[in-house]
């Protein structure tokens, strides 16, 4: 069976399309990769249904889309309950495999996921697609939304196009964390990851389209006062996160959701922490790790 697209929403056609026909445990073909590379360049989001991936598996999938990242494991070198160092815990599972208790450590990470944010803008070397795999959902909220940021530049007045066309933002892995209230991060840790300048508006590699791209983890503006930079930041969400904008994924257990974070913004939506939630990611990075040719 040949890979289907179809879109998810009516309103807005050229925004999250369900994908079907092929099976992800097998390894895709190069006809078929080309396929979903060229889908994600024009949707941002797709959705797999029914996929249930054990991590090996995911790993495997992941991979065919380019070399994965570990995500900021690497900077707080928090133990993992998974067998690969490339997947990332996106759930409330405490490492003996019970619901974490509400003081666990790794719950700041969960909700912190609950801001609007790209993956990892924070590190230098930027990050391509993300993979979300739901191996146990809730029965209520938990929900993840996507931000089209292409759709949201087309619509920004020319007044604030012009205000925020030039002007960079620097991001940091532990603002959204701190905002929360957890600033108990040591200086090893904040040197492993010090903060990187990106443009407030970037083209889409894939389509060539404009990108709006604020997002939690900036932490100021360059040429501004902290406040007035956040509070632009703050502006720019709120224009980019209208209901317009939106997609809003209601897990089944077996999904598999792919994004294109250069293009979108996402967030998970509150749920009952006491119920468990298992989801867990890959991450691909825009290009290799290791630099081509030393500098
Ligand atoms: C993520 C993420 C949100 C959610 O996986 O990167 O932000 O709904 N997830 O858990
Ligand atoms: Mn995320």
């Amino acid at each position: 069976m040949a890979l289907t697209i179809k879109p998810l929403q009516p309103l807005q056609a050229s925004f999250a399309a369900e994908a079907s026909g092929v099976d992800l445990k097998q390894p895709l073909d190069a006809a078929t990769i080309a396929a979903i590379d060229a889908a994600m360049d024009q949707y941002a989001v797709l959705v797999f249904r029914g996929q249930p991936l054990d991590q090996g598996e995911q790993i495997a999938c992941s991979r065919q889309f380019g070399p994965l990242d570990a995500g900021l494991r690497k900077a707080t070198g928090a133990a993992t309950r998974f067998q690969h160092e490339e997947l990332i815990d996106i759930g409330n599972v405490a490492l003996d495999g019970s619901v974490a208790p509400p003081d666990n450590k790794k719950l700041i990470g969960v909700l912190a996921n609950q801001l609007w944010h790209s993956d990892s803008t924070f590190q230098a070397i930027p990050v391509k697609y993300s993979m979300l795999s739901a191996v146990v959902v809730t029965e209520t909220g938990g929900e993840t939304q996507w931000a089209d940021l292409r759709a949201a530049w087309d619509a920004l007045p020319e007044k604030t196009r012009r205000h925020v066309e030039g002007l960079s933002a620097w991001h940091s892995a532990f603002h959204s964390r701190m905002w929360l209230g957890d600033d108990t991060y040591t200086e090893a840790q904040l040197a492993r990851f010090p903060p990187v300048e990106r443009p407030l508006v970037h083209v889409h590699p894939g389509s060539g389209r404009k990108v709006l791209f604020p997002s939690v983890h900036c932490t100021h503006v360059s040429g501004m006062t902290v406040p007035e930079g956040r509070l632009l930041v703050a502006e720019l969400i709120e224009h980019a996160t209208q209901p317009e904008f939106l997609y809003t994924h209601s897990w089944r257990a077996g999904d598999y959701v792919m994004w294109d974070n250069r293009a979108t913004l996402h967030r998970g939506r509150r749920y009952d922490l006491s119920a468990r939630r298992d989801l867990r990611r890959t991450t691909t990075l825009e290009r290799s790790a290791a630099p081509a040719v030393a500098a």
